[in-house]
């Protein structure tokens, strides 16, 4: 009876489905036949005004003008319900076809309020928490008049030296698909049509993380094995949830540029991954297939085109090329109505055609925005993504009558809290470390605080970073008068808590750096402070995973804490003094030395698998193979013991499964929250496998004491992977289950796949 109801049902929603197809269908051809060859290319058109950040350098003129005369399709970089309504008349009032606009935006890590950078939030490994802080981002956003979040940002990154990092959600494709996957239904929720909801764009497709040598939008090269194994996945799982738009990237992909690559575009996402909704290019970066050498502007716009591209962001290469390619036959009428029908289609969706101004509402800009509740979200997004590092004598948390020294330039900052890419936050609305510390103590005097040192003290990377506003500012004191400030207050505390890393705009797009350890001003400042003998607490805000070989070893404990967002002070000063016990693994692993990037969990074994006793080995000489602290690492106020791993059987057919449990006790003295991680390896391949895969994980809260049964199942799907004909297949053998609370101490045993 029930399968019979849930037939019913499949059928009634994908007749409901077609229908709603048919009628969407016959308004866009209804529309397209009135439209000139002119309005159409119009609509392919994304631009900006020049307000926000302009992150490359064509600005479209006259962009009034063109609204009217129905050359735009969509604006982004103009938020607020005002300003939309503004564009938005120019488009439904004054241009001849009255076709509403799209806007987008940059919505990377919550909107006004801001939430920790996506690197951070993806180190909570909370789906559902993930997927709650896209909801609250499309609600403050679509409150403010958008209707399109460029985001989410999954390029897998395995590249710390990377600016971009901060955006995504680290190196591992399962992790990246899970969230990709949250994200996208988070923003999109139900139905687009509903005024809190908006389009989604996955970006950036495809690869942008494997640039050469972590410079950003340098070449990547990739074979298909990798590609299809470890890259593509985050974006396949944001197509399979619905996503309404994609991004395509920067860098060239097996030699041709994303934007003008037709087996990327077309045959790949089209075809095989039957993706129906919009592409959209990156900034400019159709343009930039010239630089690429692809050609003049007429011949990457073509290219851009027939490759099966809909919508070019900012550069007008369409606006000003494609009636010329046309006519001269270089381009047909197909590829403009495809592109067209496209971009209506996403703004159908959005209910734009049954009510232009359904994002637009004054009243909501201002009661919606920054509210208490969504401050009380960021900020518990924030204590999620922290991750403790290092714990020695259970310095951490902090005892509230302890005298504290509070040092560093990050201490007392609100520029850097809100991190890379919050282009609608306002610094000023952050909560520094020294007001969210202050607000746990009885008396002010507990705590003192001396800026210790700059950020860095060399003024050319500091004029690099302040290109948004003052980020790393540089003190009119020596820093001798600043150190010996910091040091007296350090001396008469119980602790030292410095809070050190990186600017924000040392991370990000365009910020990526050769030398990720912490700055040498910062350096001295804690070998300065590791002197007095006092127990030092450090506090890091970076927005990638730094080398903190070298400046961490004579800390006491380290907090990992990235750039966290509006509530940035309150929600460390939570975490730091144990209201919040620390539960975040990291996502990306972080490198002993830059020498051994790329450096991620799941490497292949080689040939040779390292042996300290063989010279002829693989391994390096003079530092280890393994990261500082590796992918899945992260340590709590309470201690976690894992029990040996049981297997319901020790074999499994491919349409059977097999449950794995294991007894997980907290074995500390608080209640605390542990991620478990189920990795799976192949024995034996057809193709060189990764060393282990992540497949499945689960976060458990256990009370003080508490013990539980974690239980996890291993399918067939699990064991799947693209082999050298590109057949995803999993092949029969020997396999082994890991279990464990990173990725590198593990409870194991094996099984046979028949
Ligand atoms: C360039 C970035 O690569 C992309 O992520 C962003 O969405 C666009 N600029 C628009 O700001």
């Amino acid at each position: 009876m029930n399968r019979i109801l849930l037939l019913l049902t499949v059928l009634m929603t994908t007749v409901f489905g077609y229908a709603q197809d048919a009628k969407m269908n016959a308004f866009i051809s209804s529309l397209m036949s009135k439209m000139t060859l002119d309005e159409k290319i119009g609509q392919l058109n994304l631009v900006t005004p020049g307000w926000g950040i302009p992150t490359g350098s064509v600005v479209s003129s006259d962009v009034e003008g063109k609204i009217k005369s129905g050359k735009v399709g969509g604006l982004f970089g103009v938020i607020g319900a005002e300003k939309v309504r503004q564009a938005q008349d120019l488009a439904v009032k004054q241009s001849r076809l009255k076709i509403p606009l799209l806007f987008g935006s940059d919505v990377i890590h919550g909107h006004k309020t801001t939430f920790p950078i996506p690197l951070g939030i993806s180190c909570s490994w909370d789906t559902a928490l993930i997927r709650q802080a896209a909801i609250m981002a499309a609600n403050e956003s679509t409150a403010d008049g958008l209707n399109w979040a460029f985001s989410p940002m999954v390029d897998i990154a395995r590249d710390p030296r990377w600016g971009r990092v901060a955006e995504g959600s680290g190196e591992d494709p399962f992790l990246g698909s899970q969230i990709a996957s949250a994200m996208v239904k988070g923003y999109q929720g139900n139905d687009l049509a509903d005024k809190r909801t908006l389009l989604a764009c996955v970006k950036h497709f495809a690869l942008y993380g494997a640039a050469e040598g972590g410079r950003d939008y340098n070449s990547v090269d990739m074979s298909r094995n990798r590609m299809y194994n470890e890259y593509l996945p985050p974006y396949k799982a944001a197509v399979d949830a619905g996503v309404a738009t994609i991004m395509s990237s920067f860098n060239d992909v097996d030699g041709v540029p994303a934007s003008g690559n037709k087996w990327l575009l077309t045959d790949l996402l089209r075809k095989d991954w039957k993706f129906n909704g919009m592409i959209v290019s990156d900034y400019t970066s159709v343009n930039e297939m010239s630089n690429h050498r692809m050609g003049d502007l007429q011949a990457v716009s073509a290219l851009a085109i027939k490759a099966g591209l809909d919508m070019d962001m900012v550069g007008e290469g369409f606006l000003s090329t494609l009636k010329k390619s046309l006519q001269e036959k270089k381009i047909s009428l197909v590829d403009i109505d495809r592109a067209c029908k496209k971009v209506l289609e996403s703004k159908y969706k959005l209910g734009l055609f049954d009510d232009p101004y359904r994002y637009i509402d004054e009243n909501r800009s201002k009661t919606e925005i920054l509210t208490p509740e969504n401050r009380a979200m960021a900020r518990k997004v924030a204590t999620q993504s922290f991750v403790l590092l290092k714990n020695d004598k259970q310095t951490l948390p902090l005892s509230t009558s302890k005298r504290i020294a509070l040092i560093g330039p990050l201490a007392n900052d609100k520029n850097n809290m809100l991190g890379t890419w919050s282009v609608s936050g306002d610094p000023q609305l952050s909560i520094p470390v020294l007001q969210g510390m202050q607000s746990k103590v009885a008396s002010s005097n507990l705590i003192a605080y001396a800026k210790g040192s700059n950020i860095t003290d060399d003024t050319a990377l500091a004029k690099r970073v302040n290109v948004f506003g003052l980020r790393a500012d540089i003190d009119k004191r020596s820093p001798d008068a600043m150190l010996e400030e910091a040091l007296a207050i350090a001396k008469s505390s119980d602790v030292v808590v410095a809070v050190v890393g990186e600017a924000t705009e040392m991370t990000g797009e365009a910020a990526s750096r050769a030398d990720i350890t912490l700055p040498a001003a910062e350096q001295k400042l804690l070998k300065a402070l590791y002197a007095t003998g006092k127990p030092v607490v450090v506090v890091i805000m970076s927005g990638r995973p730094m080398v903190l070989t070298g400046s961490i070893e004579g800390a006491a404990s380290v907090l990992q804490v990235w750039h966290a967002g509006t509530e940035a002070g309150n929600a460390i000063a939570d975490v730091l003094y144990g209201e919040v016990n620390p539960s975040g693994k990291l996502s990306m692993s972080f490198p002993y030395s830059v020498g051994q990037i790329p450096v991620y969990y799941s490497q292949k074994t080689t040939g040779r698998p390292q042996d300290l006793n063989n010279k002829f080995s693989s391994r390096y000489l003079d530092i280890p193979n393994e990261p500082l602290f590796p992918f899945g690492y992260g340590l709590s106020y309470t201690t976690f013991e894992y029990g040996d791993l049981k297997l319901s059987s020790g074999t499994m057919g491919k349409d059977g499964s097999i449950k794995v449990s294991i007894q997980l006790t907290n074995t500390g003295k608080y209640d605390g929250a542990e991620v478990v991680q189920l990795y799976i390896e192949d024995k034996v391949r057809s193709i060189t496998p990764p060393a282990k895969e992540l497949k499945a994980f689960q976060k458990v809260s256990l009370k003080a004491g508490e013990s539980k049964i974690i239980e996890f199942t291993i399918t067939n799907e699990m064991l799947k992977f693209w082999n050298a004909s590109l057949q995803y297949v999993s092949e029969a053998g020997e396999f082994g289950v890991h279990i464990g609370g990173n990725s590198r101490d593990l409870k194991m045993a094996s099984f046979e796949l028949k």
